[in-house]
């Protein structure tokens, strides 16, 4: 069978799958220089994933957000560098847009230097609003999901073909 990215949620008991979203997260931090290595993992809601071969290759953390009501924000989102550009970040948002019925809102707010970040989240219909901060772009889109998070199903994506070589064809 053709390699597909799976997509699904997280259990919080699940700790190797959590040992595993820290390593994508550090190895992206280590390159974007960030700092904040602990914050969605201690605070988040939901964390969803991306498989490919059933491991790991992206995650997304989501918390109810404090500040806005029905707005389910973006606390991080992040992909194995070996498998950014293929559909993997897409994926995970696509999941969200899915199972976030109760929401009214799904927001993020993106690094103003964060160019890939910028191009995704306005690829995927996200639009700047409020005013801008001295750092960051707030972004966000309506949802309007039929299933919530407790819906357990595994979701099936195709991989996008990407130019150069990539793990996929290892
Ligand atoms: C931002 C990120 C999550 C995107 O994930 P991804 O799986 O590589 O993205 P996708 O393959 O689903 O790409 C979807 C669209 O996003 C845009 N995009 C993705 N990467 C891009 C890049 N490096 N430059 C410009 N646009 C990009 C493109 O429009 C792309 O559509 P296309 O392939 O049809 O051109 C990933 O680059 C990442 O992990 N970045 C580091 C961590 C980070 O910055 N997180 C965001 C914090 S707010």
């Amino acid at each position: 069978m053709e390699d597909v990215i799976k997509v699904c949620l997280v259990n919080r008991k699940d700790r190797e799958s959590y040992e595993r979203i820290e390593d994508i997260n550090l190895e992206n931090l280590v390159r974007n220089g960030g700092t904040l290595r602990f914050e969605g993992i201690l605070y988040h809601d939901y964390a969803v994933v991306a498989k490919i071969k059933d491991r790991i290759v992206g995650y997304t953390l989501l918390a109810k957000n404090f500040f806005l009501d029905d707005d389910i924000y973006v606390m991080q989102i992040a992909v194995d560098n070996k498998f950014k550009g293929v559909g993997v970040g897409s994926a995970m948002y696509d999941y969200v847009e899915k199972h976030s019925k109760g929401f009214k809102h799904f927001t993020a707010n993106v690094n103003k230097n964060n160019i890939a970040s910028k191009c995704f989240h306005e690829k995927f219909g996200f639009s700047p609003f409020g005013e801008e901060g001295n750092t960051q772009y707030s972004y966000s889109k309506k949802v309007n999901a039929k299933k919530d998070f407790s819906d357990k199903e595994v979701y099936f994506y195709p991989i996008k073909k990407k130019e150069h070589e990539s793990e996929l064809s290892k």
